[in-house]
């Protein structure tokens, strides 16, 4: 197959419901999906997914619970594969992949992270599912419009999380006399050696993909959101002063962060803060599962949230997926699976408990209660900007995107800004 490595045109940016990117090309071989009539399934279905441990895993164990409710014959076989946003899963499946032992179903990001799949023939064709189902009628059009690839459709989304959120100990500030959270990474630097004289460490921080979750969302409150979505498009240079300055404002933050005995995933990133000795995380709101379900922390009292610093009224969002890969081994279970991940029911019962919201625009809002009612608004909010994660894998395809993990590895050590700009510059140049 001949492979086009078109760019994608990341125009990661939309007000209101006009939301990010024109689709982007590639030759179309895989197979296409016959939708199946209804009734129960059987057999052996493999779910393959990063969603393990405490906060990550509870709203895919709903939602497998469902499904076997549905098919009661069905063997599930859970392959997850540990390690928060999917860095060791994505290694695992790719050698899957490879050798073409699929999984009946995979999980995938919405948007660029997929494409490769698609190119490569991968995943089938789902475009007759969503007609089957209507689906249409019922995904956003802005988000249809970005997982379409040649008028195609190759995964259905089962939820919308938001990454730009800044979580926080309401009594550690009250400790250290913070009326509130920092509106912007300034004020955040001005807050950190207050919290220090208090014994709290300001910031706390995980692996590399935790950094680079921190790094997009300071460029983002930096930059502000067109020029945040230029970056994944070549319109906004990564070489300029202000991206530069944001970049070292992104070192200063980090130093005030726990780098140096940094937690080894997300969720232990999190427990300083709820234990008081840490104010504050930015991360993706499965957080909110492994507060308040997991650690059984009450909103707003012993944990809260708020867009991180310099990011109101903008949604930084990513979208779980899921494929119907080409030589899985069930197809008629991998057709009922998706389609009860694209249905009403399965994302009102998966998204409460995993702290997302439905990707569908009919979800019951009774159901999105606490933190969740935040973003269920604002997705919705015709004045949210609606811009794409990079670390989750909505706005820079797989190549170049590994190619900014890397250089980003150095640029925390070493703090040369404009050694990572060049760096990331021109892996976009190479691998768009
Ligand atoms: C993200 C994923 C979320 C959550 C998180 C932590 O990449 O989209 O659903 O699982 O990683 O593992």
């Amino acid at each position: 197959m001949a492979v086009r490595r078109r760019g994608l045109a990341a125009v990661a940016l939309a007000v209101a419901a006009s939301l990010l990117m024109a689709a982007c090309g590639g030759d179309d071989d895989s197979g296409s999906a016959a939708p199946t009539s209804a009734g129960p399934v059987s057999g052996k279905f493999e779910f393959f997914s990063w969603w393990t441990g405490p906060g990550d895993s509870e709203g895919k164990q709903a939602l497998l619970d469902l499904f076997k409710q549905q098919n009661p014959s069905i063997t599930i076989v859970d392959a997850v594969v540990a390690g928060g946003s999917g860095t060791n899963a994505q290694a695992v499946l790719a050698t899957r992949l490879q050798s073409n032992d699929p999984p009946d179903s995979y999980q995938r990001h919405a948007g660029a992270e997929l494409l490769a799949d698609i190119q490569a023939a991968k995943v089938k064709d789902l475009t007759a599912l969503y007609d089957q189902e209507k689906w249409r009628d019922v995904f956003p059009k802005s988000l249809l419009d970005m997982i379409t690839v040649d008028g195609k459709l190759y995964s259905v989304p089962v939820n919308i999380h938001r990454s730009n959120v800044l979580w926080y100990n309401p009594k550690a500030l009250e400790k250290a006399g913070i009326s509130g959270p920092p509106k912007t990474w300034d004020e955040f630097l001005q807050q950190a050696p207050k919290l220090k004289a208090a014994g709290i460490t300001p910031l706390t921080i995980g692996p590399l993909w935790t950094q680079e979750h921190l790094l997009e969302n300071v460029l983002l409150g930096e930059l502000g959101p067109e020029a945040y979505a230029g970056l994944w498009n070549g319109s906004t240079d990564w070489e300029s002063t202000e991206v530069k300055a944001a970049l070292d404002k992104y070192t200063a933050v980090l130093k005030q962060s726990n780098l140096k005995q940094s937690a080894a995933d997300w969720q232990p990133a999190l427990d300083p803060i709820i234990e008081g000795d840490a104010a504050y995380n930015v991360m993706g709101d499965w957080a909110n599962t492994y507060f308040l379900t997991a650690k059984k922390q009450a909103w707003e009292t012993d944990y809260n949230a708020t867009t991180a610093p310099g990011t109101e009224g903008v949604f930084n969002f990513l979208s779980d997926s899921f494929t119907d890969p080409v030589g899985a081994n069930n197809e008629a279970a991998t057709m009922a699976w998706l389609k009860l991940a694209g249905s009403k029911e399965g994302q009102d019962v998966f998204n409460p408990i995993k702290g997302s919201i439905p990707a569908r625009t009919d979800g019951d809002p009774s159901k999105y209660t606490g933190y969740s009612a935040i973003p269920f608004k604002d997705w919705t909010d015709k004045n949210t900007k609606i811009v794409g994660s990079l670390t989750h894998g909505v706005v820079a395809n797989n190549a170049w995107k590994a190619d900014i993990e890397t250089a980003l590895g150095d640029f925390v050590s070493s703090g040369d800004s404009a050694k990572f700009a060049s760096a990331v510059k021109s892996a976009y140049e190479q691998d768009k």
